[in-house]
């Protein structure tokens, strides 16, 4: 009797521990889940019901002295003619590279990024110019500069500025580009912003883009679309925002910075908004959002630009697909499969369209795929 009390007593205190170590858990994880729930709820709710972001431009309006004093870096590489040469240029792209990546922009030049290529066998002119600061550690910056010198000798094609090239500076990089833009470039009819790990498909984009030019491309901003984004208030993050840069519940919308397309008339509202904003809020691609919406111009989603995360490899997927994040070692051989004739071939008829269509709701529309392209872009 006395054993038996003893064993149940264990036995329940065992219980006891085990139940109160389960609901300190879920505890720990709803806080976490809590948090998240409700930043998205209150932005999506204030996106959606009030969706006024009038105070963006009464907020960050500064006098053009001031901007000016933000943003004033002198040209440290640039080539003012590389654009100007040619009248008729459909697509002047600019790649946000850092100084070191030297790997990665001789991979974009021999493979997507091949002016030479895209004239001969897409018969249009894009231009492709690397946007860059200052190398970041002072100790070593001479001879990386050195080296960057030497590089654009032989390609010309790095525009850079005299900052530092750092995560917390893209916006400073944004606006190089726009500027860049406005005064060298004004006449290409489209401005496309990459990072230098993006893998852009480059006969299909030019397809695009020549058919949206047929429709008139005005007003034109597209890309992967974040809309009623929560700002991130977690210090530890990467997109960390405090409250003090940007108090309210969410971002206007904007397109994610791995990749974006706008129109040449786009492109000039852009930089006129920001030679009279304050330009400190760090994350480039939310300030283009605040940029864009000051002046009236909201983007619009294409299914196959990707946010973060790679496409899957397969000849239905590359028939389709604009960009796709995250690509350094497998880009040669990216650009190889994407490019072969056969993919067209894969995909004709209506047994290749059947067929493909469901390629790509097995790839895309999998439980917890999150990676690059949503499942709705397995059925456009
Ligand atoms: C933004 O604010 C400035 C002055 O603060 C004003 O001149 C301008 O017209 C406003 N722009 C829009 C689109 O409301
Ligand atoms: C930008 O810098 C140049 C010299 O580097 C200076 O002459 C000019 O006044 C500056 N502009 C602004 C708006 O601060
Ligand atoms: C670009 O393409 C042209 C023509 O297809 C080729 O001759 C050239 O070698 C390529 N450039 C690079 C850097 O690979
Ligand atoms: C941004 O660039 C400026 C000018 O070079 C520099 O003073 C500043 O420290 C840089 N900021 C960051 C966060 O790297
Ligand atoms: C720009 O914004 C930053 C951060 O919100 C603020 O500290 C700074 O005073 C602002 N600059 C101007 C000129 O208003």
């Amino acid at each position: 009797m006395f054993m038996n009390f003893r064993r149940i007593k264990k036995r329940q205190c065992v219980q006891l521990i085990g139940t109160c170590f389960a609901l300190s858990m879920v505890m720990v994880c709803w806080e976490q889940l809590d948090h998240h729930v409700m930043s998205h709820m209150k932005s999506y709710s204030y996106r959606y019901l009030v969706n006024s972001y009038n105070f963006i431009n009464k907020s960050f309006t500064i006098s053009r002295e001031e901007a000016g004093g933000l943003n004033n870096f002198s040209y440290l590489l640039n080539h003012e003619r590389k654009c100007a040469t040619y009248r008729d240029v459909l697509l002047l792209l600019f790649v946000k590279s850092s100084p070191e990546n030297v790997e990665r922009r001789q991979a974009i030049r021999s493979t997507w990024g091949n002016e030479t290529y895209i004239r001969r066998e897409l018969r249009v002119n894009v231009r492709v110019v690397f946007a860059l600061g200052v190398y970041p550690n002072v100790w070593d910056r001479a001879w990386v500069q050195r080296e960057l010198v030497r590089e654009d000798k032989r390609y010309g094609d790095l525009v850079q500025q005299d900052f530092v090239d750092s995560f917390h500076n893209l916006t400073i990089k944004l606006l190089l580009q726009f500027r860049w833009a406005h005064v060298y470039c004004r006449h290409a009819r489209f401005l496309m912003s990459a990072d230098d790990d993006v893998f852009v498909h480059m006969p299909n984009l030019v397809g695009y883009l020549q058919g949206v030019t047929q429709k008139g491309a005005r007003d034109f901003w597209v890309g992967r679309v974040h809309r009623g984004a929560p700002p991130i208030r977690r210090r530890d993050s990467k997109y960390y925002m405090p409250y003090k840069m940007y108090p309210w519940a969410s971002y206007p919308d904007y397109t994610a910075g791995a990749g974006y397309v706008v129109s040449g008339d786009v492109a000039e509202k852009i930089y006129h908004a920001s030679v009279t904003l304050n330009s400190t809020l760090y994350i480039d691609d939310v300030f283009m959002g605040i940029c864009a919406n000051v002046m009236g111009v909201s983007p619009q989603e294409h299914l196959y630009f990707s946010g973060e995360g790679k496409a899957p490899y397969h000849p239905c997927i590359y028939r389709e697909m604009m960009t796709s994040h995250g690509h350094v070692t497998d880009i040669h051989h990216l650009w190889k499969a994407a490019t072969d004739p056969a993919v067209q071939s894969v995909s004709s008829g209506l047994l290749g369209r059947l067929y493909c269509t469901a390629v790509k709701a097995m790839l895309l529309c999998r439980p917890y795929y999150f990676d690059s392209y949503s499942c709705k872009a397995a059925f456009s």
